[in-house]
């Protein structure tokens, strides 16, 4: 018999913390199905306080997958946080409250500046009035790994004893190294036993080590009945722990951890694949399970053992994670069904009626220009129709564009739709990209700072991925966007205006202050 870990995800809360990380309502909703899909036990949907966009994202969040997967969002330990936690999260149907305060002595004296008594006890008047409005409610003691053991526990009992459910022990700012985190977790297990027993000991690490993943697994080998990851490892600075590594450090190594998880591990690859798509950041190549690299061979030993049995050099296999089965190569005469599967595959919904309609329509189109569409292209199409479609008349659109390279003075002309309007203008610039993202943001009347440019070559087709991160002057806010073509310079015009709507989407999502 294993035991079960329960698997939170928070890819939607401490992972879009990251800069240029941030998702429109839309997109939440969108990642959060696919998350269903993968069969996390809950989805940790944002923190409803922040801002009334995020309020708003964690609601229909609840209202759309809360039925089937259960929902929390974050608080800090004051009233009127636990208020928006709980009336965006009430519609699901499991909901629980999560409450976070500091512990350690560098929270409790630099960053609330009074007694330790007097934080434990805004800790347990958290937890009461969270109670009053439902029966679960977790309490994270924030930098736990750097606080004093013996106030760390007296907060635990007393926070249980105030009512809390679930009691999460965070690395915060990844200080812990494996074995002493397991012994940590090891020692408030076998107290928590003697003080309730139904109280479930989880655990929350960051990766500025690298070492959230072993943290996290050294901690399920003391006790620990829940872990929280990300997909991607996406969060805070370093990030937080891999889903998929964890969950496939159980899965390969059963014999030695004796737990398992009730993720669908064949949804691995198509839920870091949407949340890239969806970020626009990057799994690095080398990424253990879901990077590009993580089941290529290319040494000839390494090959010949292979073919002889795929055991010799293979813990694990790409089927396992959902690879191998995902490319797929639809073509203009694919019909309606090989395209609503092809969309589906990827995590996304296909949609209905006239939705799914207008959406086949666009592939069509591109499958008479590219001849073969391959899952990167449905990736692009899908999204980029969800976000125009839904808000169409706010975010702008690459009508028509020419530039000039040469060494006097390049030169671009551009003109952008955005709803019914036209708008078109000249710009030149040092070279051809920069005329043309001059002429872009005068047209846009965006103050726009260029943080990061690229421009790749993708392994297959012809196409170029163009990718920008911007800053948005006086605002300071960043943004990333990133596009495809088979065109270098429209993949960069497209890559910016990306950057760009997506900025317009988040500044008429209303912020709370
Ligand atoms: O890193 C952290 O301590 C957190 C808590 C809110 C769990 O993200
Ligand atoms: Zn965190």
């Amino acid at each position: 018999m294993t035991r079960s870990i329960m698997v939170l995800d928070t890819t939607l809360r401490d992972g879009e913390q990251v800069p240029g990380a941030k998702l429109n309502m839309h997109q939440k909703v969108e990642f959060a199905r696919q998350l269903q899909r993968l069969n996390v036990d809950i989805i940790e949907a944002g923190f409803p306080a922040s801002s009334l966009g995020d309020f708003q994202a964690v609601q229909e969040i609840a209202r759309t997958v809360g039925d089937r997967v259960s929902i929390t969002a974050l608080a800090r330990a004051v009233k009127s946080d636990i208020d928006s936690v709980y009336e965006s999260i009430k519609l699901a149907q499991q909901p629980f409250i999560h409450i976070v305060l500091g512990t350690s002595n560098i929270h409790v004296e630099k960053k609330f500046n009074r007694s330790r008594d007097a934080v434990m006890q805004m800790g347990v008047d958290a937890v009461k009035y969270a109670r009053t409005l439902l029966p679960q409610v977790q309490y994270s003691t924030e930098d736990a790994s750097r606080s004093d053991f013996d106030y760390l526990w007296r907060t635990i009992e007393a926070v249980v004893k105030a009512g809390a459910t679930i009691i999460n022990v965070p690395d915060t700012v990844g200080y812990a190294v494996p074995e002493e985190f397991g012994e940590l977790i090891r020692n408030i297990n076998e107290r928590l036993k003697n003080l309730d027993d139904r109280v479930i000991l989880s655990v929350h690490c960051h990766n500025d080590l690298g070492l959230a993943t072993a943290n996290t697994l050294a901690a399920i080998k003391n006790g620990a009945q829940k872990v929280e990851c990300t997909i991607n490892g996406l969060g805070e600075r370093a990030g937080n722990t891999s889903l998929e590594e964890v969950v496939m450090g159980l899965k390969v190594r059963e014999n030695y951890f004796g737990c398992s998880t009730a993720i669908n591990t064949k949804e691995l690859l198509r839920t870091s694949r949407l949340l890239t798509h969806l970020t626009g950041l990057d799994v690095q190549v080398n990424k253990a399970i879901t990077g590009e690299n993580a089941f290529a061979h290319s040494s000839g030993i390494h090959q010949d053992g292979l073919l002889k049995d795929k055991n010799v050099y293979e813990i694990m296999s790409p089927e396992e994670i959902g690879g191998e089965s995902m490319e797929l190569i639809l073509t203009a005469r694919s019909g309606r069904h090989a395209f609503r599967n092809a969309v589906e595959k990827l995590g996304f919904a296909a949609g209905e009626g006239d939705d799914f309609e207008s959406l086949f329509q666009k592939f069509l189109a591109l499958a008479d220009a590219k001849k073969e569409v391959y899952d990167h292209d449905v990736f692009e199409l899908v999204s980029g129709h969800r976000t125009l479609d839904q808000s169409n008349s706010r975010l702008y659109e690459l009508a028509s564009f020419q530039v000039i390279a040469n060494s006097l003075s390049p030169t671009a002309t551009v003109q952008l739709r955005r709803g019914q309007e036209t708008v078109a203008g000249s710009a030149i610039g040092d070279g051809p990209i920069d005329a043309l993202y001059t002429a872009i943001c005068s047209l846009t009347d965006m103050k726009v700072e260029l943080k990061d440019y690229k421009i790749n070559s993708l392994s297959r087709g012809k196409e170029a991925i163009g990718r920008v991160t911007i800053r948005i002057e006086h605002e300071g806010r960043i943004y990333c966007g990133r596009a495809l073509d088979t065109d270098i310079i429209k993949a960069s015009g497209l890559a910016l205006l990306g950057g760009i709507n997506a900025a317009l989407l988040d500044s008429s999502e209303p912020h709370m202050g």
